[in-house]
C-alpha cells in the first residue's frame, strides 16, 4: 500500500523506463495526500515544474533532464540536424518553466552537450546516451547531497538548535536534501538536533514539506511562522542556520526562497552562523553578482487567497510576490558544497571548489 510508506521512502523524481514517464510525487498535495504523477508529455512536465509539483533546485534539474530525454526519445528522424533542431526546441521550452534555479539550465546544458559531442553517432545511440546522462544526473545528486551533509555536520555539534527556511530537503532533491542533509546524517548518528522550520510564506514549503519530512523521519522539528525567527534566535535556541539555494553568483551572493535574506540579516545581529548549502550545480560562475540573478515573480493569488478559506486581502490591491531573494555574501558564514566549505572571499574560494571538482 503506497499510502503507508514514509514520505522519504518515495522518489521525489525518477524515470520510469517501462512507461516512458517522469515519476514525481505531487508536492502541491503534500502533506495531505501522497499522489504519484507519471508524466509523459513535455507540456505536462513543463506545468509540473511551473506549478511546483516538482520543485527545489536539484529536483527541477533532474526533472528537466528526464523531461528532455523523454521528448528526444519521441523525435522521429534519423537526420542529425533535424534531430538536434527538435531537441533544442524541447530544451528551450523546458528552460522557460522557471527562471531562477540554475540547476534547470545546468541539467539541460549537460543533456545538450551529449547531443553535440556525439554528432557522429546514430540517433538511437544518441537517445541511449541521453538516457544515461539523465540517469547519471539523478544518481549524482544522491552523492552530492550526502557529501554536503558530511561537510555540514562538521559545522555543528550534538544537541544544537538549527533553523532552516523553505524546503531544501529530500523533497527538493533525490535524497537527503541539501540544507537537511546534515540534519538527516546527524539524526542517524544520534546528534539530537532541535530543528526549527520557518513555514515560508506564501507557498508554505517549510510547513508543508520541511516540517513534514523531518517530523515523519523522527527528527525533533518545531514549526514557526516566518516572523518568529528573530524570537527563536534572540532566545538563544539557534546555533546555526542551514538553507538551500537556487543560484549562487561568482561573488557568493545567493538567491534562495523569499525571506532567506531576512533570516540571514537577523542571524548577523545575533552572531549566529548562516550557511548556504549549494551543490556545485547551483553555483553559477557566469553570474557575477546577485544583482544579475533573475528573480521569478509569481501570481498575486499566492499571497491573497491561496491556503485561506476566503480571500484575505482586498480585491484589486497591489501585490508584490517575488519567489526568491538574494542574500548578500557578507551575511553568509560559509557555502557548503560537495567538495568542501567555501568561506569569504567567495570570488576566490568558489574557484577553488571548482578546481577541486575538476581534480576529483
Ligand atoms: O520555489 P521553490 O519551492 O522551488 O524554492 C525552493 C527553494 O528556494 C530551495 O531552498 C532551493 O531550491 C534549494 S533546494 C535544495
Amino acid at each position: 500500500m503506497e499510502n503507508e510508506k514514509l514520505i522519504t521512502e518515495y522518489d521525489t523524481v525518477a524515470l520510469d523506463d517501462e512507461n516512458n514517464s517522469l515519476v514525481i510525487i505531487d508536492q502541491t498535495k503534500l502533506p495531505g495526500k501522497k499522489e504519484i504523477l507519471r508524466l509523459t508529455d513535455i507540456k505536462d512536465i513543463w506545468d509540473a515544474i511551473y506549478l511546483l509539483k516538482v520543485r527545489g533546485a536539484p529536483a527541477i534539474g533532474v526533472a528537466a533532464a528526464i523531461g528532455v530525454y523523454l521528448a528526444a526519445k519521441e523525435i522521429k528522424t534519423e537526420d542529425y540536424e533535424e534531430f538536434y533542431k527538435q531537441f533544442k526546441e524541447a530544451k528551450s521550452y523546458l528552460s522557460s518553466s522557471r527562471p531562477t534555479a540554475v540547476n534547470l539550465f545546468w541539467a539541460l546544458d549537460r543533456m545538450d552537450n551529449i547531443v553535440k559531442e556525439n554528432k557522429n553517432k546514430s540517433i538511437s545511440e544518441i537517445k541511449q546516451l541521453l538516457h544515461n546522462e539523465a540517469v547519471a544526473i539523478r544518481e549524482e545528486d544522491i552523492w552530492v547531497c550526502k557529501q554536503i551533509g558530511e561537510f555540514g555536520l562538521t559545522l555543528v555539534k550534538p544537541g544544537d538548535g538549527i533553523l532552516t527556511h523553505c524546503n531544501a530537503g529530500q523533497l527538493a532533491t533525490v535524497k537527503y536534501g541539501t540544507a537537511t542533509a546534515p540534519m538527516y546524517l546527524g539524526h542517524e548518528r544520534g546528534y539530537n538536533f532541535k530543528i526549527f522550520a520557518d513555514e515560508t510564506r506564501p507557498l508554505l514549503q517549510g510547513a508543508r514539506l520541511t516540517a513534514y519530512e523531518l517530523f515523519e523521519s523522527g527528527l525533533d522539528v518545531t514549526l514557526i511562522c516566518d516572523n518568529m525567527s528573530a524570537t527563536v534566535m534572540k532566545n538563544g535556541w539557534i546555533n546555526a542556520i542551514f538553507v538551500g539555494c537556487d543560484r549562487v553568483a561568482a561573488n557568493g551572493d545567493a538567491a534562495n526562497k523569499i525571506g532567506t535574506s531576512v533570516v540571514a540579516t537577523v542571524a548577523k545581529r545575533y552572531n549566529i552562523p548562516f550557511y548556504v548549502c549549494a551543490p556545485t550545480s547551483t553555483i553559477d560562475m557566469n553570474t557575477k553578482t546577485g544583482a544579475d540573478i533573475k528573480i521569478e515573480q509569481r501570481p498575486a493569488e499566492e499571497v491573497t487567497e491561496m491556503w485561506y478559506k476566503e480571500r484575505m486581502a482586498p480585491k484589486g490591491v497591489k501585490v508584490f510576490n517575488p519567489a526568491f531573494d538574494v542574500t548578500d555574501n557578507d551575511l553568509i558564514s560559509g557555502i557548503v558544497t560537495e567538495y568542501g566549505i567555501a568561506k569569504a572571499p567567495y570570488t576566490e574560494t568558489l574557484k577553488e571548489i571548482f578546481k577541486r571538482k575538476k581534480n576529483y
